[in-house]
C-alpha cells in the first residue's frame, strides 16, 4: 500500500529520501529543487540591500565551541524608513531567504504606510546562512545545531544588535511570517515579548504537532478542496491509485507506464509516478489563489478548478490515470515549455534538505490517509519513522518537544491567559489550514479566516484581480498593527 507521503510544507513539502511514514514538508523536495531554480532564473530585481551578520553559533551553552561565530545572511529595505519608526521584521523559513522576500510582496505594498524599516533574515542552515560551511548538512555533530530555538535566539540577537546600530532602540518591531516561518513569528512574539510588540503568522500549522489534531486532517483538507469542486474529479483522483498499483512493474509495462507520463526517461518504478501525481495535488491545492501567480510554479487562478475542469471534460471511457496524469499535467507545464517531464528527480546534492532534518528531530507532524481522502489509505508508523531517521542522521525524533518548548495543548485557555498582539490568518483552501488557530483566543489574539484563501495569500502582492474578501482581509491585517502601534507609542 502506497504511504502517505508527508509534505510539511510549511512550505513544508519534501519528498525526502525517507520513504514511507515520512513528514510533508512545507517543501517536497521534488519541488522545492524546482522552486529554488525557478527563484534563480526569473529573480526580479528585489529591492533590498544584502548584509551579513556575525552571529553566535549556539546560544543556549557557554562551551568553547558555542561561541563559534557563522554569518547569517539579511536583507534590508529602508526607502521609507526614518529613525523611532516600526520596524517590519521576516522571521525566515527553511530555505533561502530571497524566495520568501520575493513572495511576501505584502509587506513592500504596506511599507510606505508605515515608514517601516523592512528585515528579512534568513534562517540558519538554510541560503548562504550555514554554519560550516559546505559541511553544515555532513552529520549531526553540524546539523545539531539546526533547530527553532537557535533560529528564535537569532532573530532576537540580530534585532537588537540592528537596533543599535541605527541607534533607532525606541522603534518597535513587528515580526512577519508565512508557513513555517508564521510559526517562528507567533513563537518569536510569545518568547520574546520584548523585542518584538507583536507578530502576523501567516499560515502557521502550529498545531500540526503530537495528538493536537486528527492525524488525517492534512489529506482530508487536499481532498475536500477537490471534492467541492467536483465529486467527479475526487473519485477520478481516488480511483487513479488503484490503476497505478495494478500496473505490472515488468519493463515492458513500465515503458508503457513512462509513455502515459510522457518521461523523459524510462520510469524504474511506478512509485515515481505516484509521487509526481501526488505533489502536485497537494501543492495546487496549498496554492489555490485567486489570482494567477508563480509561487511553486507558474499557474492560473483557482487552479484546482482548472484541474478539476481537466478531468471532468476527458470522456468517462478514459483510465482514471490518464485523466490524473491530464490534471497533474497542469502543475508541470502550466507554462507549455515542458516537453517531457522529469519524474523521477535528481538527488539534492546542494544540501536544501535541512526540512529533512528538522522533522527528523523536532518538527515531527504525524500525517495520515483516512478512507475518506483521496489519496490510498495509510497509517503513521512512529517507530518506522524513528528508526529511518536513526539510520539516516543517527538521532532518534523528540515528538513531544515542540508542544513542550511551545505549548499548544488547550491554546485557547492558555492563550486567552497569556500573549497578546498575535494575527493568526488561514485560507481555508490550505491544508495546513487545519493546524492553524482558526479562533479568536482573546481580543489580541486574532484568527483571521478566509473561506477561499491558500496558503499564505494575504502575503502575495496586492494585484488589480484580487477579489474583495483579500483586500478586506489585509485592510484588517493593517489596522490591527496599526493598533499594536499607536497602543506602543501611547505608552512611550
Ligand atoms: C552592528 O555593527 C557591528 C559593528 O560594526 C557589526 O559587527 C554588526 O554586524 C552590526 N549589526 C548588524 C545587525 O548589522
Ligand atoms: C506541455 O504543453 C505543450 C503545449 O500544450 C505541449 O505541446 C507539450 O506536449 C506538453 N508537455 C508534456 C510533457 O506533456
Ligand atoms: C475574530 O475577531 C475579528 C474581529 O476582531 C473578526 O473580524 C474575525 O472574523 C474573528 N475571527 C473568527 C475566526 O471568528
Amino acid at each position: 500500500m502506497a504511504p502517505c507521503l508527508s509534505f510539511f510544507f510549511l512550505f513544508l513539502f519534501a519528498f525526502s529520501a525517507i520513504p514511507a511514514n515520512s513528514l510533508p514538508t512545507f517543501f517536497p523536495g521534488a519541488a522545492y529543487q524546482s522552486l529554488i531554480k525557478q527563484a534563480k532564473i526569473s529573480k526580479p530585481k528585489l529591492p533590498f540591500k544584502t548584509h551579513y551578520f556575525p552571529q553566535t553559533l549556539d546560544h543556549f551553552t557557554f562551551q568553547p565551541k558555542s561561541s563559534k561565530l557563522f554569518y547569517q545572511k539579511y536583507l534590508i529595505n529602508s526607502d521609507y524608513w526614518r529613525k523611532g519608526a516600526p520596524i517590519f521584521v521576516y522571521t525566515g523559513n527553511e530555505g533561502n531567504i530571497e524566495w520568501f522576500a520575493a513572495n511576501t510582496g505584502f509587506m513592500l505594498d504596506i511599507a510606505p504606510k508605515f515608514k517601516a524599516l523592512l528585515v528579512f533574515i534568513e534562517h540558519r542552515f538554510y541560503g548562504k546562512s550555514m554554519p560550516f560551511g559546505k559541511d553544515s548538512y555532513q552529520s549531526a555533530k553540524t546539523l545539531g545545531y539546526l533547530n527553532s530555538q537557535q533560529a528564535l535566539a537569532d532573530f532576537a540577537v540580530l534585532i537588537t544588535s540592528l537596533k543599535q546600530n541605527l541607534s533607532s532602540e525606541a522603534s518597535p518591531v513587528v515580526v512577519f511570517g508565512g508557513s513555517y516561518g508564521g510559526m517562528l513569528a507567533a513563537w518569536f512574539r510569545l518568547k520574546y515579548p520584548h523585542i518584538a510588540i507583536g507578530a502576523l503568522a501567516s499560515s502557521a500549522p502550529i498545531l500540526q504537532f503530537d495528538k493536537l489534531i486528527p492525524w488525517s486532517s492534512f489529506y482530508d483538507a487536499v481532498s475536500q478542496d477537490f471534492k467541492d469542486v467536483s465529486l467527479n474529479c475526487y473519485q477520478v483522483i481516488k480511483g487513479s491509485w488503484a490503476e497505478l498499483e495494478a500496473m505490472s512493474t515488468q519493463k515492458q509495462a513500465l515503458a508503457e507506464l513512462s509513455k502515459t507520463f510522457r518521461t523523459c526517461k524510462s520510469l524504474h518504478s511506478t512509485a515515481s509516478a505516484r509521487d509526481w501525481l501526488w505533489t502536485a495535488f497537494v501543492y495546487t491545492s496549498m496554492v489555490n489563489y485567486p489570482t494567477k501567480a508563480d509561487f511553486m510554479k507558474p499557474l492560473p487562478a483557482y487552479p484546482v478548478q482548472k484541474m478539476c475542469k481537466i478531468i471532468d471534460k476527458i470522456p468517462s471511457g478514459a483510465t482514471k490515470l490518464s485523466r490524473a496524469f491530464a490534471a497533474a499535467s497542469l502543475y508541470y507545464n502550466y507554462s507549455r515549455s515542458e516537453n517531457c517531464f522529469k519524474i523521477e528527480h535528481e538527488v539534492d546534492g546542494h544540501g536544501l534538505h535541512g526540512w529533512d532534518w528538522q522533522t527528523c528531530t523536532e518538527m515531527v507532524m504525524p500525517m495520515t490517509c483516512s478512507k475518506e481522502s483521496m489519496f490510498p489509505p495509510s497509517g503513521f508508523d512512529y517507530e518506522e519513522f524513528a528508526e529511518q531517521c536513526q539510520m539516516k542522521y543517527g538521532v532518534s525524533p523528540r515528538p513531544h518537544w515542540i508542544t513542550t518548548e511551545f505549548g499548544g495543548e488547550r491554546i485557547q485557555k492558555v492563550l486567552k491567559r497569556f500573549g497578546s498582539n498575535i494575527i493568526f490568518s488561514n485560507g481555508m483552501q490550505d491544508p495546513w489550514s487545519r493546524g492553524g488557530v482558526l479562533k479568536n483566543i482573546s481580543s489580541s489574539i486574532i484568527s483571521l479566516v478566509t473561506e477561499k484563501g491558500a496558503h499564505h495569500v494575504d502575503f502575495r502582492s496586492a494585484t488589480k484581480k484580487d477579489p474583495k474578501w483579500l483586500i478586506q482581509l489585509r485592510k484588517q491585517e493593517v489596522e490591527i498593527i496599526q493598533k499594536w502601534l499607536n497602543e506602543y507609542y501611547a505608552d512611550l
